[in-house]
Order: structure tokens, then C-alpha cells, then sequence
């Protein structure tokens, strides 16, 4: 996992059944670390006893091994380490995991625990996230998500108007407030099946200055979508009214500017607050969606490369059923990131 910015830049080494997971860092401005704010972010993401999540359950304990000006390095442990659960899947794929890809890429036929794929990783984007969470918010920049569709329940949208109970999601929760019940039900009906289901979630930036980010190809949008498809499952990325636009009218859709007690408003914010690369002073509104959980315990069809047969599988192990209320501040860690970077670049810091 590396994404490089126009002034931060960061890598991961390990994997998911590695000693450790390390993060380094470079290009990040003066700050201090807000340990609480790190863990309270790390804890959203852990696996607890939960109907959606794996059975995995690791401390996540960030260790900060520098952080100073010049590099960032951080490490967690694994802990919760249970190869044996993929001794059956030796040499066969999991459908639409990245197992087959990545027997492509360098013939690997061990597909323990996802390797370097493994959501796992993004445990560290969620520890390099709070340090810039914590830094902008020393501006008055707030990045909050939550989930707003789980397998066809939706729940609160942006493009309904944003809500204090969404924006406080950045702090502590996850959930639509009022469907938690409902989206939970359809997961449980998922794992009961030994199934897994999608979602989507959904994230607001408020509070950032106009003209952040760059025309052309420097636009905000692409630098913040080519972090989030970073994040493992993540498969779709709309700003605004989105996919939405293709069937608008331009009279619709564009967002009237009005004055307002002597300053310029624009009304409305189909645009995700991103005109021509750039903040237009609106919040940033956007979604993503994740697909379901590629392993399940369900019979399917895969092959055998050892043996070069045709194989059905039924896949054992510690694997989540949604992983959409996990990834809701892993989001928000990447949004984040790549917002920083490109105040950064702006010079809006
Ligand atoms: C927080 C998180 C947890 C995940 N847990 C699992 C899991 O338990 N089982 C699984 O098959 N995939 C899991 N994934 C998704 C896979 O890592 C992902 O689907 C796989 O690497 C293939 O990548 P792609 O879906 O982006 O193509 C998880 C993803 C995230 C973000």
C-alpha cells in the first residue's frame, strides 16, 4: 500500500499474517500526535464481537518509532495470526479477492490471509490518518463518514442535506443513526447465509478554504479518489451528485450564487464542493462503495493451479460479512491524507 502525493508520500510494509505492520512517512508539516484522537480512530476500524466483523480480534497498539520532520514510522503487531485456517486453499484462489491477480504478478500459490492485500493494512492508513485528521482540525477542517447503505438499506446522504449526526460520525460513530437496526439485520441475514453483503459510505469535509487543490490534472478529486482506491474492496468513487449528473439537466444541477449578509454562497452543493479541480468553499461531499466481502463460506467455483483442475470451494477462516462499518474511518484516514497534501501544496496551511 503507497500512494504519493504532491508533498506527502507513504508506504506499508508486512502483511497480514507478518510479525508486524510497519508505515513510513515522509512530507508531513509540523505536529504533534493526539494519542487518544489515534486510538479513538484505530478502535472504529477493529474487529470487536460483532455480527459483521471477522473473529480476528487484534489490539491495534501503534508504536511511534520516529516522527519528526524529516520521517514518520510507525509499527502494530500482529497478534491474532492463524495461517492454518488457508492450509485447505493452498494454490486456490478466492474468487474476486486478489489472491489469482496477484499469481499473476509473482506465481504465489500460498494465499494466507490476503498477504499484502489484506484490509488488515489499513490499520495503518487509520494511524497516519489521525495524525492529519489532527492537523487539520487544528485548522478547522473536519473530515467525518458514515455508513450510508448496507445491501439496498439506506440511511442518511448528503445529498439530503448534511446533518450535525453525520458530521459527529467523525468523533465516535458509524452508523445512520436511525438505521443501524435495519442495516445490522442485513448483515446477520448475510452471515447466517454464509454470505457477505456491500454498502456504501459516505464522507464530508467541512470547513475547507476555497481553491484547494489544482486545475487539470491536479484536480482535488483525483488526488483524493486515487487514495481512497487504495483501500482494499473499495470500488467505486462519486463527488456530489455523482453518477447522478448523467441524468441531469444542467438547469438542475448547477448550483445557483447567491449574496449573502454581503458574502458570496452558493446555494446548493451538487458539485461536492469541488468546481475545476478546486474547494469552492462548499464542503466536500462524496461516496464510495464497497463490494461484499469477497471470502465466504458459501460453495464456489474456483480451480486448483497446483493441479491444474476445476474446484469447488467453501472458505473457512475469520472474515467479515460487511466490511462497510470497519472502512467508515478508513475513509475518513484517506480522505484526510490526501486533503492535508493538497493544502499542503497549495500552501493554504
Ligand atoms: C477493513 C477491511 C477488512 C477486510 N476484511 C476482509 C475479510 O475478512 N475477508 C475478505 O475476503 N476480504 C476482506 N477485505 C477485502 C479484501 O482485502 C479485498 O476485497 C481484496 O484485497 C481484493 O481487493 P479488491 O476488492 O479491491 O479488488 C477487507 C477490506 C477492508 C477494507
Amino acid at each position: 500500500m503507497k500512494w504519493r502525493g504532491d508533498k506527502i508520500y507513504f508506504d506499508t510494509f508486512g502483511t497480514s499474517h507478518s510479525r508486524e505492520i510497519i508505515i513510513t512517512a515522509t512530507g508531513l508539516p509540523e505536529h504533534t500526535i493526539d494519542k487518544e484522537a489515534m486510538e479513538a480512530l484505530l478502535d472504529r476500524r477493529r474487529a470487536k464481537n460483532t455480527v459483521y466483523s471477522t473473529k480476528r480480534m487484534e489490539e491495534d497498539v501503534p508504536v511511534i518509532k520516529r516522527d519528526d520532520e524529516m520521517f514518520f514510522r510507525a509499527e502494530i503487531r500482529n497478534h491474532n495470526v492463524r495461517s492454518g485456517d488457508y492450509n485447505d486453499l493452498y494454490g486456490i484462489p478466492r474468487p474476486s479477492h486478489a489472491d489469482y491477480a496477484a499469481h499473476l504478478m509473482d506465481g504465489r500459490l500460498d494465499f494466507s490471509g490476503g498477504g499484502e492485500f489484506s484490509g488488515r493494512l489499513t490499520a495503518l492508513l487509520c494511524v497516519l490518518g489521525s495524525v492529519a485528521k489532527n492537523i487539520l482540525k487544528g485548522k478547522g477542517v473536519t473530515v467525518s463518514a458514515w455508513v450510508s447503505e448496507i445491501g439496498g438499506v439506506t440511511g442518511a446522504t448528503y445529498k439530503d442535506g448534511l446533518t450535525d449526526e453525520m458530521l459527529s460520525c467523525g468523533e465516535a460513530g458509524k452508523w445512520t443513526p436511525a438505521k443501524e437496526e435495519e442495516m445490522l439485520a442485513v448483515i446477520e441475514r448475510a452471515a447466517a447465509e454464509k454470505d457477505s453483503v456491500g454498502g456504501r459510505v459516505e464522507c464530508a469535509v467541512v470547513g475547507l478554504p476555497g481553491a484547494v487543490g489544482g486545475g487539470s490534472f491536479g484536480s482535488l478529486e483525483g488526488k483524493i479518489a486515487s487514495i481512497l482506491y487504495i483501500i482494499p474492496a473499495l470500488k467505486a468513487v462519486e463527488f456530489g451528485l455523482g453518477f447522478g449528473f448523467a441524468s441531469a439537466f444542467g438547469s438542475v444541477a448547477n448550483d445557483p450564487l447567491r449574496m449573502k449578509d454581503g458574502a458570496v454562497t452558493i446555494v446548493k452543493n451538487d458539485a461536492g464542493g469541488i468546481n475545476g479541480g478546486l474547494s469552492n468553499g462548499n464542503p466536500v461531499t462524496l461516496g464510495v462503495a464497497f463490494r461484499p466481502t469477497p471470502s465466504i463460506g458459501k460453495k464456489q467455483q474456483s480451480v486448483d493451479l497446483v493441479a491444474g483442475e476445476d474446484r469447488e470451494i467453501k472458505i473457512k477462516g475469520r472474515h467479515d460479512a460487511c466490511i462497510v462499518p470497519r472502512a467508515v474511518p478508513v475513509v475518513e484516514a484517506a480522505v484526510a491524507i490526501a486533503v492535508l497534501d493538497a493544502m499542503l501544496e497549495g500552501g493554504k496551511l
